[in-house]
């Protein structure tokens, strides 16, 4: 086995996005598309010689072919130690575990997340540091830049190795090893919940369902849910990871996840429903004629966190993103707690959660998680939600309505339009840039705009600025309107509009969501014009 320095042009379009570099498959089966990227990283990167880096990813299509390209190359650039996942498989969320567990210098994340997979789908590639969590812009910058003058890679001739075989294995100077990608992590989770408590509620005849969505989370669910906490056989539904997630797409959301929702409107059907998304980074949360919106599952999250054993001195603050809405902020203030606001992606809680200064964190698009791990983690999410069930012993709408009683309803949606020419939505989003400092002042719909601005982040932890991460129009009576394009779509653009309104504690609480926000639907639609510029009739996605 040699070292060999392979001679590469550029690739121009190597830019990481909010969740690394994320493609079609066939652009990632370029020659020397993963190379490249790959070795920009390492280029990146100083100090690594005689490292750990850890390797996993959720196992759609083309995983197994990066992942033997990953380890030579990470071998050639002197890493001394990989450890990978069995089957090339490892949860984002569990990867970000083994990361912190084992000291690794750092781990590469091959995801799309919860975009769908296949010959044709997508694939990707996030690198994360030794926090075990994304690289921060200063990294994935520096790695963009490099991927533009890259003129060679250096990797290794050596065999394959098998990764359906735990153990070591030699790959040139460096080690492989093949783990098996659950048992850390179900450790992990029972260090922090109360596995008697919930084994106990299943036992009393509670019944949930929990979908993995043909994806990673399949194998650690029936550990821990089915094997662990003693829910019945069949619980986890959609167990098996395939490389084409079944031809589906593991998104777990009212659209992917109708079925399981209309499941738990019936009287017959589980007391909770669960879903995780292609990676495992995702929740959807059901409680019997239920959904929870994830902006109130973070507040809700927040607000009972002591009840499970590794949260029961409490939380030391509270992150979302800024267009999550802003029900877990009366929870902070209820408990006296730090309150952060940041851009959208789980890389800008990092630093809060190095420095302890937050807890738990949470955006409204599926993702909560917290110290455990740099990564929003669904499981956990799920776990948290079992043990909360538990301790209370009361039903999920039970427990929301108390909570909104508590501290009012903010009621929230988010409409996608997806595949939009970018030309028009990059116009649009700069024209109502453009008229933003008019707005203050002005009377909308009966509403009064207090404040309308392009979000800008100053990182209290290390100091830095990141702009423009979305347009915000907020409203006297505390309602809000955010525009934002996507960063992590892969065809054309997506636009993200995200409308909330506050409800106070004795408000009403029952209206249908929609209708609650149509006033600023139409106001949305009268400053943006997104349904006239883009001529769709409807959003793509309505969550
Ligand atoms: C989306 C979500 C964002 C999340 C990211 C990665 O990014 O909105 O909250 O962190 O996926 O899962 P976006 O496409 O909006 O840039
Ligand atoms: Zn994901």
């Amino acid at each position: 086995m040699t070292v060999q320095t392979i001679e590469t042009t550029p690739y121009a379009d190597q830019k990481p996005g909010t969740s690394g570099l994320r493609k079609r498959v066939p652009v990632f089966s370029q020659p020397n598309y993963v190379e490249n990227y790959l070795q920009a990283i390492f280029d990146s990167l100083d100090g690594f010689a005689g490292e750990t880096l850890v390797i996993g990813g959720d196992g759609r299509f083309y995983n197994d072919v990066a992942i033997q390209k990953a380890i030579r190359i990470a071998s050639a650039n002197g890493f001394g130690r990989v450890l990978v996942g069995q089957g090339g498989l490892l949860s984002t969320p569990a990867a970000s575990n083994l990361i912190r567990k084992y000291k690794a210098f750092g781990g590469l994340v091959l995801s799309a997340s919860h975009n769908p997979g296949g010959p044709d789908g997508d694939f990707g590639i996030k690198y994360n540091i030794g926090n075990g969590g994304p690289a921060p812009e200063k990294i994935t910058d520096a790695v963009f830049a490099r991927s533009q003058v890259i003129e060679s890679y250096k990797t290794i001739d050596s065999p394959d190795i098998d990764l359906g075989a735990l153990g070591r294995q030699q790959v040139g100077e460096m080690m492989v090893e093949v783990i098996d990608p659950v048992a850390d992590y179900a450790e992990l989770m029972q260090a922090l919940f109360d596995f008697d408590a919930i084994r106990a509620l299943f036992a009393s005849g509670f019944r949930m369902t929990f979908d993995a969505m043909h994806a990673i989370t399949g194998p650690y669910a029936k550990v821990i849910i089915e094997g662990q906490l003693g829910a019945s056989a069949g619980t986890v539904v959609n167990g098996v990871p395939s490389p084409t997630f079944n031809d589906g797409h593991p998104d777990p959301n009212l659209v992917y996840c109708k079925d399981m929702h209309d499941l738990l409107m019936t009287p017959e059907g589980p007391d909770f429903g669960a879903a995780s998304d292609g990676d495992g980074d995702r929740n959807l949360i059901i409680g019997k004629n239920r959904f929870v919106t994830p902006s109130d599952s973070l507040a809700l999250l927040a607000a009972n966190a002591h009840l499970a054993p590794g949260y029961k001195s409490g939380i030391a603050g509270i992150a979302r993103s800024m267009p999550t809405s802003a029900a877990a902020d009366r929870v902070a203030e209820k408990l006296g707690i730090e309150m952060h606001e940041t851009p959208t992606g789980w890389k800008f809680f990092g630093n809060l959660l190095d420095a302890g200064r937050v807890t738990i964190c949470g955006e409204e698009s599926a993702g909560t998680g917290s110290n455990h791990v740099r990564e929003k983690d669904g499981l956990w999410a799920v776990l948290l939600w079992l043990n909360i069930l538990a301790a209370r012993r009361q039903g999920v709408d039970e427990i929301v309505r108390q909570h909104w009683a508590t501290y009012g309803r903010n009621y929230y949606t988010r409409h996608d339009y997806e595949e939009v020419d970018a030309a028009i939505a990059n116009a649009l989003v700069d024209d109502l840039r453009g008229r933003l400092p008019t707005l203050p002042g002005q009377v909308l719909n009966g509403l009064e705009v207090a404040y309308a601005d392009d979000f800008t982040y100053h990182d209290p932890v290390d100091g830095s600025t990141s702009a423009k991460q979305g347009i915000r129009i907020g409203f006297a009576d505390g309602s809000r309107i955010v525009l934002r394009l996507s960063g992590t779509g892969t065809v054309g653009a997506t636009l993200r509009l995200y409308l909330e309104r506050y409800e106070a504690a004795d408000g009403r609480h029952d209206l249908d969501t929609q209708l609650a926000l149509e006033p600023l639907i139409g106001i949305a639609e009268q400053l943006a014009g997104v349904k006239a510029r883009t001529g769709r009739i409807e959003p793509s996605v309505i969550t």
